[in-house]
């Protein structure tokens, strides 16, 4: 485990920074280009180890997949075209990899196991194991399939109707993913708007799907078609960058090329409602992507309360925008993210132990916190948890910390953001160690 120790900023963060590329739109470009047919061209691929996950599972299943840093070229022989693991396949840390690749290897007519790290191991499965079960999947898993490890038994499978239980992306795009193994039609309809990239991306690899509101439907049968695709910048990524610029005096930066899908830019929009000098436009659309440039200076910040709908679109920029809050005037209310109880770690009691830890004024909530502000930060050592958002969250902090931070186990951090402690000292304008 490797520590890290960051001073407090000397001045602020200036400049213009591209982000690594998304998160969630890397993972399905490559699985939707293994499982077409023909020569896929991904370029600015999140080369973090959760996308790595992905590819390394379709390049268990025979699939050649090149990688030349950030440019992937996959070629597809289509879902007919994948073979048989030999060898159980590890989803690492990854959940999207872990969800979405369910609803493959519930389709694909062979035998496959899967499991986890530790992290991973402790995250509920059966949200997407028992839905796939009513689809006629065979799987078979820890307490009944609820965890990792699981084990699929390719089988049949059967359109259904299906209202989802939990609001997650992951979830309904696992389903849609098997929906294309059915025979028949099957539909999705969602609690509440969550993430849309799936429904994005799919039609450019030639597969229709219908929108209505929140009933996405889909024909089991379709052929994908290989298709290049540019990844845009990850918001999530960027978040900690627009909060570090919003909390470190004498802060002006601009992230350029930013994905800014409205399912996803709720920090933008939290953070206009905290009062933070922040603009953002769209500029060009990959595929149905909105892509755009976000431009923030440092600003008192007021404190607001996040719930409901807002939640699932900033639920990964929670941990930050805590830290934010610890910052703004006022008290901060989270509520309606108990799901932040089932992510990489339980990032409920981490951003209240880390914070605390910090020398901020935080109360865990069941299904959220409240964050008292404004409160100086001492610094300090802090656990990661192995979570790349807390290790980033703590990073942050140090900007305006007193004392350094020591981050634990800082190479968390190469989960979702393997470049972030370069763009980190590129803004302060030092030198990388
Ligand atoms: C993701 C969906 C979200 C998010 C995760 C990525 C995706 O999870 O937290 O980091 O790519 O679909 P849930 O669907 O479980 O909310």
């Amino acid at each position: 485990m490797t520590n890290r120790k960051l001073y407090p900023a000397t001045g602020g963060l200036r400049g213009n920074l591209q982000v690594p590329g998304d998160k969630s739109i890397s993972h399905r470009a490559v699985i939707f280009s293994a499982m077409a047919n023909g020569t896929s061209k991904i370029t600015n691929f999140l080369t973090g180890e959760d996308c790595m996950r992905t590819v390394e599972a379709f390049r268990q299943f025979g699939v050649d997949i090149e990688q030349d840093r950030g440019t992937l070229t996959v070629q597809g022989k289509g879902v007919e075209g994948l073979s048989a693991p030999t060898q159980p396949i590890n989803f690492g840390n990854s959940g999207t990899t872990a969800r979405l690749m369910s609803g493959v290897l519930a389709g694909l007519p062979f035998f496959t196991t899967a499991y986890g790290d530790e992290s991973l191991s402790k995250r509920p499965m059966d949200r997407v194991v028992n839905p796939l079960r009513e689809m006629g999947a065979t799987v078979i898993g820890r307490e009944d399939g609820s965890y990792l490890p699981l084990a699929f038994q390719g089988s049949p499978l059967q359109a259904m109707r299906h209202e989802l239980k939990v609001r997650s992306a992951q979830v309904k795009s696992c389903l849609l993913l098997a929906g294309l193994f059915a025979e028949g039609e099957t539909t999705i309809i969602e609690k509440g708007v969550t993430r849309d990239h799936t429904e994005k991306l799919l039609p450019q690899f030639g597969v229709e799907l219908t929108v209505n509101g929140p009933t996405i439907s889909i024909k089991g049968g379709q052929e994908l078609k290989a298709s290049d695709i540019r990844v845009p910048g990850d918001i999530s990524s960027a978040a900690f960058f627009l909060v570090a610029a919003a909390i470190t005096p004498g802060s002006e930066l601009t992230i350029n090329n930013v994905g800014l899908n409205e399912t996803r830019n709720g920090i933008v929009q939290a953070l206009e409602q905290m009062g933070a000098k922040i603009s953002s436009h769209v500029h060009t659309y990959v595929g149905d992507e909105p892509v755009g440039d976000v431009t923030i200076k440092y600003g008192q910040l007021e404190a607001i309360t996040l719930e409901g709908d807002l939640i699932p679109n900033v639920i990964d920029e929670i941990p930050i925008l805590a830290l934010a809050a610890s910052q703004a005037q006022g008290t901060t209310v989270i509520k309606d993210a108990k799901e932040l109880r089932v992510k990489e770690t339980d990032r409920i009691a981490a951003v209240v132990d880390t914070l605390t830890t910090l020398g901020a004024n935080v109360e865990a909530k069941e299904d959220g916190m409240v964050i008292h502000g404004s409160q100086s930060l001492q610094g300090g050592s802090i656990d990661s948890y192995g979570d790349h958002r807390i290790g980033m969250m703590g990073a942050v902090a140090s900007l305006i910390s007193h004392e350094p931070v020591v981050i634990q186990d800082k190479d968390c951090i190469n989960i979702s953001y393997p470049t972030f402690f370069d763009h980190l000292a590129q803004l302060q304008n030092k030198k990388t160690s």
